[in-house]
Order: structure tokens, then C-alpha cells, then sequence
């Protein structure tokens, strides 16, 4: 922090709109320090942390959060974009009800597996097989996996600030936990980094790319730059992945769909398992039958939970029911507008803030030419907004659900622009 940033107008702001955080979550906090006795850091999650302490949620329902301080509030945040359907839906609850009544854990194939694939591959033209796993994560490492495999080549071009799961992790210089392989990573939305790249490109075996950076900041990527990583891959022999887990929600057929660009192979997670734990990958059939158990020399993919019914189940009702063609194109259209007039509402009151993403999903920078500035602008503005009753995450992101409506945008832009009024000449400094 830089030494006159305590002392600042934006400094004291935010030391004291943290203090009253902390003084009206003292529950939140006790939990996290009763949570560090048998968790580090009281965290099993590294991507819930911020300072001081997270919050402790008690519950959820519909669009509305209440941590266990007893502060409800609506939820911009919709789990990091896996939280698409709300909180408590009840058509998911029956699905999920229906299946366990009919036991669960049942120790071979089920038909919920196979109804599930078939309402995906219908969906994703490009996914002709495909197989289930229980992470996002996981479905990215068993692609990388297989486009090793079917390739014998060892390199994987990502690029900077991508995120593929806590195993292939590339923002802020890489992750000293991602998995062993011989990453090349390369500038985002850069077409001649690109071709450079692939220029006598003979080692590489796929490159994986997600159509917009999710946590590396809402940077949806140029159709250009993602034609370039297609035309590139097919004249290598290299395998073209899309991570989709964040942009399947773009469209009936993920953002895929919506660009008219075919992948190789396609990586989803996140909602389709209708708010259970769930990821998939799948492809191309001359690639995805490698792993057909019944050929001879075929690659092994195993998982106990992989095919488990419960989410099988909440996952085709989601997909019948709640991600339909319509509703997912009503959600793009609610988050373009919304980011549009978020956007409009800074630009009017000239403030240090901008927002970025696509869709309904998007994050609010704080803008400085000093970091630490541009993170407590965030901050700020984060604090106040919960004050207010409205929760995004600290890193900025905003992922709107189904349930959250018109009523409670507007609600966020009358107290985003009482935020800006209210600091107006502190702001004013800043800008
Ligand atoms: C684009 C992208 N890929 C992969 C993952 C990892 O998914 P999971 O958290 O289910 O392992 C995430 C999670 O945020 C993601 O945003």
C-alpha cells in the first residue's frame, strides 16, 4: 500500500467503511476463526477469501442471501456464475428428492446418465461424445489428457489470466500447484503472439482458450482471436479446447453457438448438474471413442461419483425446465443491459470505475494508475454496496441468476449512483 494511501480521502473512506463491516459481521468473523482450528485459514476454498474475513452465509432463497449475522441481502454474485438458478429452487429440490427416493449410490449404469448426455450433446453440436466428472477442474485436466494422448505431443498453449480449475490456474504468473505439463502461455486476444507461437508448432497438442476470461477479469475474447486459435490448431494437428464452464450460459449452446466457431473439444461445469457438483467434457467422436472401454488399448476415465444420480437428475430437469433456448437468451440480453446502464452511470459521473464481461457476466475495475488505489476503489465500493443490500464478489465479479429481475438491477444502480453522489468529490480526486 502506498504510504499516503492511508491518509487519503479514499483511504479513510475505506478503513472505515471495513470497520463497519467488521463491526456489524461479528458472527462471520468468530466462524472463520472456530473454521482455522480445522481448516487453513479457516478456507477450503481459496477463492472465497477476502480481507478481513468472508462472509458466513446461513441461507438462501430465490435471489436473496442472509448471512449468519442476520443481514439479508440480494446476491449479484450467483456463486462465482455456477449459482445461475437461485437458491432453492423447488423444481431442482424434486428432482433430487425423486432420485434419492430411488436410491442412490447404485453401483453400475443408471438411465439418468444417459438422458442427461443426450439433452448435452443435443445442445453442443460440437460435443458428438461425451463424458461426465464431477469439476470443472477435472473435466480440463481429462481433456488436456486426452489431447496429449491421441496427439503424442506434451505442449499446452493457454494464455495469461486464464482459469481452468485450481489445477490450471494461469493469472498473476501461474499457480505453483497447477499440474506438471509443459504449459506455454500466451497474451490473451493476441493473434500474433499467436501465430508466432504456432509457427513450426509441431509439439503443441492443443490449446485451451476460454471464449470470455472469467477470473482473469470478464475479457470476452475478440471472434478474430478465437478464428485465428481454430485456423491454427487445424493445420497443426492440434487439439482446439474451448472452456465453456463459465460462457455455456451465453446460449442454448454456450457461447459456441453464439460465435458459430467449433471447438474440438468442449469443456462445461458449473450449472448443468442443476447447482450439484458436476463437470463434462466431450468432443469430437474420433477423439472422445479413445476412451470407448470396450476397444482395445483404451484410455481410462474413472470417477465413483462421476455418473451419481442425484446430479444426473437435477441436471436434466435443469435442462428441461430452467436452461431452456429462451431463458438463457432473456438472461444475456438482462446482463448486456444492465452492464450498459452500469457502465453508462460511471461514465456519467465520471468516476474511477469500469465494468467489463459479457452477457450476465461481468466485473467492476476500480481504475488507477496505482494498483493498490484501483483495488480499494474496489473494495470500497464493494463494502458500500453490501451496505445497501447488494452482494458481488471482492474481486468484482457479478454473475446474474434467473430469479434476479428487473426490480433488483434497478435496485443496484439507484444504490450504486447514491454511492457515487455520496463520495462525489473524493471520486472527483481519484478520477
Ligand atoms: C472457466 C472455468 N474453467 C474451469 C473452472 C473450474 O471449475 P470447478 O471449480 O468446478 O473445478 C472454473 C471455475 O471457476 C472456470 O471459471
Amino acid at each position: 500500500m502506498t504510504a499516503s494511501l492511508p491518509n487519503s480521502a479514499l483511504g479513510r473512506a475505506f478503513s472505515a467503511a471495513q470497520a463497519r463491516y467488521e463491526d456489524t459481521r461479528a458472527t462471520s468473523h468468530a466462524r472463520l476463526e472456530q473454521a482455522r482450528a480445522v481448516m487453513p485459514g479457516g478456507n477450503t476454498r481459496s477463492s472465497l477469501w477476502s480481507g478481513p474475513f468472508p462472509l458466513c452465509i446461513a441461507s438462501g432463497e430465490g435471489c436473496r442471501l442472509t448471512d449468519v449475522d442476520g443481514h439479508s441481502f440480494v446476491d449479484f454474485l450467483g456463486e462465482f456464475t455456477a449459482g445461475i438458478f437461485g437458491h432453492s429452487s423447488p423444481l431442482l429440490a424434486q428432482a433430487v428428492a425423486e432420485a434419492h427416493a430411488k436410491g442412490i449410490s447404485l453401483s453400475s449404469h443408471s438411465e439418468a446418465e444417459i438422458g442427461l448426455a443426450e439433452r448435452l450433446v443435443a445442445r453442443f453440436p460440437s460435443m458428438e461424445l461425451l463424458r461426465f466428472c464431477n469439476s470443472g477442474t477435472e473435466a480440463n485436466l481429462m481433456a488436456v489428457a486426452l489431447a496429449k494422448a491421441v496427439t503424442g505431443r506434451g505442449r499446452i498453449v493457454v494464455f495469461d489470466g486464464g482459469y481452468h480449475g485450481g489445477l490450471m490456474s494461469f493469472g498473476g504468473g501461474g499457480s505453483p500447484v497447477n499440474a506438471p505439463h509443459d504449459w506455454l502461455v500466451l497474451p490473451y486476444n493476441d493473434i500474433s503472439a499467436l501465430e508466432a507461437a504456432f509457427e513450426g508448432g509441431t509439439e503443441i497438442a492443443a490449446l485451451v482458450v476460454e471464449p470470455m476470461l472469467g477470473a482473469g477479469g470478464c475479457i470476452p475474447a475478440t471472434r478474430a482471436f478465437l478464428e485465428a486459435a481454430r485456423r491454427l490448431t487445424a493445420e497443426a494437428g492440434a487439439v482446439l479446447i474451448f472452456d465453456e464452464v463459465q460462457t455455456a450460459r451465453m446460449a442454448l449452446g454456450g457461447m459456441q453457438d453464439r460465435l458459430g466457431i467449433t471447438p474440438d473439444l468442449t469443456v462445461i461445469g458449473k450449472f448443468f448438474g442443476g447447482g450439484l457438483a458436476f463437470g463434462a467434457f466431450g468432443g469430437r467422436r474420433d477423439l472422445m471413442a479413445r476412451f470407448d472401454p470396450a476397444q482395445p488399448g483404451a484410455l481410462p476415465h474413472a470417477g465413483t461419483f462421476n455418473n451419481n444420480t442425484l446430479t444426473m437428475s437435477a441436471g436434466i430437469a435443469a435442462c428441461d425446465h430452467l436452461l431452456t433456448g429462451e431463458a438463457l437468451e432473456a438472461l444475456f440480453d438482462r446482463g448486456e443491459a444492465f452492464r450498459t446502464a452500469l457502465s453508462e452511470l460511471f461514465t456519467r459521473h465520471a468516476a474511477p470505475y469500469r465494468i467489463s464481461g459479457l452477457g450476465s457476466i461481468m466485473n467492476i475495475h476500480g481504475v488507477s494508475p496505482q494498483p493498490e488505489r484501483a483495488e480499494m476503489l474496489r473494495r470500497l465500493l464493494q463494502f458500500e454496496m453490501l451496505e445497501a443490500g447488494y452482494y458481488f464478489a471482492a474481486r468484482g465479479l457479478i454473475a446474474l441468476s434467473l430469479p434476479l429481475g428487473q426490480e433488483e438491477t434497478q435496485g443496484f444502480l439507484a444504490a450504486a449512483e447514491a454511492f457515487l453522489l455520496r463520495h462525489r468529490d473524493m471520486l472527483t480526486e481519484e478520477a
